[in-house]
């Protein structure tokens, strides 16, 4: 089996660098990419031999009078090479359009680095049946914009299932997802051999389940990123 790629997105956690530190040595794998605060990114990138690290979120411009941003300039300087971009709590929290999105990845794709574009369906729009819809609106305001869009990584991650929603997505209706979006990236949008990740409440209980029932390149990992004890099962550690 191909080696999937799990990109572990700590969010905003932990709140001190011992823990971030403990975390990204057992985490400190070939495959693994590490997105922790920005705040941990220089000390973590200097601890760890084989893990990558990402950021969680970059600004376009390269730098001047953008109060609180961080440029993907200064983020590959300090060795990152993948960011998250799109993830639903900034779409939703932080009001980050579609247009916003794009801006961000064609400063990421500028810097070599990889975009791991977050798409997905909130509850609602799953109960009116529209994930198609949305997930069709989402890819193709990215992708029909940008001429040099090789190395998008695109993570589905069903906004319902991301944890504390309580809710689970099952690996097999994921499948069915996954499957939709390869089809729609290779045929509307002549995009093939997409890298496409599965993220939303994936943990050590359903991690075989996964593995075993679809055929996703990698997984985005938030909660269980930062559980010590699930982390080290789900990296068979
Ligand atoms: P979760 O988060 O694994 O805690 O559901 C995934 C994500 O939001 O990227």
């Amino acid at each position: 089996m191909k080696k999937k790629l799990l990109v572990m997105n700590w969010k905003m956690n932990p709140n001190n660098l011992s823990q971030a530190l403990k975390l990204a040595k057992i985490s400190d794998k070939k495959g693994v990419v590490l997105c922790p605060p920005f705040v941990f990114l220089n000390e973590i990138k200097k601890n760890i031999k084989n893990a990558k690290i990402g950021a969680q979120n970059s600004f376009w411009e390269n730098d001047g009078a953008y109060t609180g941003e961080i440029s993907n300039v200064m983020l590959k300087k300090i060795g990152c090479r993948y960011i998250i971009v799109g993830h639903s709590e900034r779409r939703n929290i932080l009001k980050e359009s579609n247009n916003v999105i794009n801006e961000k990845i064609k400063s990421i794709l500028k810097e070599n680095l990889k975009p791991i574009l977050c798409i997905g369906e909130n509850e609602k729009e799953k109960k009116r049946g529209e994930t198609k819809k949305v997930l069709k609106k989402q890819l193709f305001s990215v992708f029909s914009n940008l001429k040099n869009h090789s190395s998008i990584i695109v993570a589905y991650e069903p906004i319902w299932s991301i944890s504390g929603s309580g809710n689970s997505c099952y690996p097999k209706d994921a499948e069915k997802t996954r499957i939709f979006i390869e089809n729609y990236l290779s045929q509307k949008l002549k995009r093939k051999n997409t890298t496409i990740l599965y993220g939303g409440n994936v943990n050590f209980k359903n991690y075989d389940d996964f593995l075993k029932n679809s055929f996703f390149d990698g997984f985005l990992i938030g909660g269980a990123s930062l559980k010590e004890k699930e982390l080290k099962k789900i990296l068979n550690l």
